[in-house]
């Protein structure tokens, strides 16, 4: 098997550090009855992100990490439902927890640029923080295409391109402009050793349309009046900021 590109190697030794830390946030999480969205924690009975009925769908999440929203769709009454990640320290806590809770996950350790799973096999294609930003999306969205059936959704929640462009390459989001939007696709932080990708609107839309999609909706996500900062993510965007200014975005699409 080819190795694969140097931006997954990195962002695999990235994410092998952070597991430990991350996971008692993704048993959190796991234990929630109702899905929660995004750093302000939005619920899915106001956000309405997921498809209306579950029931029966066969479903994949794209870097799963401790695979709490894999467990929410498998709770919501999705058939099936694959988690894939490609971090081995990340998917031992998705399989601790799905033996605890004996949701029936199944967890496959693998690039979601390139799953090598077989094609047109899902309903539902979903990514909250995985391969959304962590994978280049020219190769993820394309296979995020493949693996679906016709009529198939795509969910995915990012970091809103505004909040991009606002961030500097260490510290706190600003008010304003910080990088050009010209060329924005791979961001390398400076000071850290991972890699994030972030498309604008318009190239993210072309690619979509290019890939076999129908954009259906992108929601904006602001933080709520009674918002508290973030546990991980209050470091770099804040509530006075989000208050004013969109700091997520999840975009739904269907496979034509
Ligand atoms: C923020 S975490 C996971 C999001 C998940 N909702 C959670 O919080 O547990 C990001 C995950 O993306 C995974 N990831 C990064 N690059 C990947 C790739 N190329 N293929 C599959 N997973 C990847 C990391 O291993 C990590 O577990």
């Amino acid at each position: 098997m080819s190795q694969p590109p140097e931006h997954v190697r990195r962002n695999e030794a990235f994410w092998d550090e952070q597991a430990h830390e991350y996971a008692p946030y993704g048993e959190r999480a796991w234990a929630r009855e109702e899905p929660v969205w995004g750093v302000w924690n939005l619920p899915e009975s106001q956000l309405g992100l997921l498809p209306e009925s579950l029931a029966g769908q066969d479903a994949i999440e794209l870097g799963c990490g401790t695979a709490y929203v894999s467990a929410w769709l498998k709770r919501g009454g999705a058939r099936r439902v694959v988690g894939v990640d490609i971090t081995p320290a990340q998917l031992e806590s998705a399989r601790r927890l799905n033996a605890k809770y004996g949701l029936g996950l199944e967890l496959v350790e693998a690039n979601a640029e390139a799953t090598g799973l077989p094609g047109a096999s899902f309903d539902l294609a979903i990514s909250e923080y995985g391969a959304s930003i962590w994978c280049d999306p020219y190769k993820w969205i394309p296979e995020a295409a493949r693996l679906l059936r016709p009529n198939g959704e795509l969910v995915f929640l990012r970091n809103s391109t505004l909040s991009m462009l606002c961030m500097p390459d260490t510290g706190k989001v600003q008010e304003r402009l910080q990088r050009p939007q010209l060329g924005l696709h791979r961001v390398d932080w400076p000071d850290e050793p991972e890699t994030e990708f972030h498309l604008g609107h318009g190239e993210l839309i072309r690619l979509l349309r290019k890939s076999g999609f129908e954009v259906l909706d992108m929601i904006e996500i602001f933080a709520p009046a009674d918002a508290v900062n973030h546990p991980f993510y209050g470091e770099y965007m804040t509530v006075e900021w989000a208050q004013k200014w969109p700091s997520e975005e999840m975009w739904r699409a269907r496979k034509r």
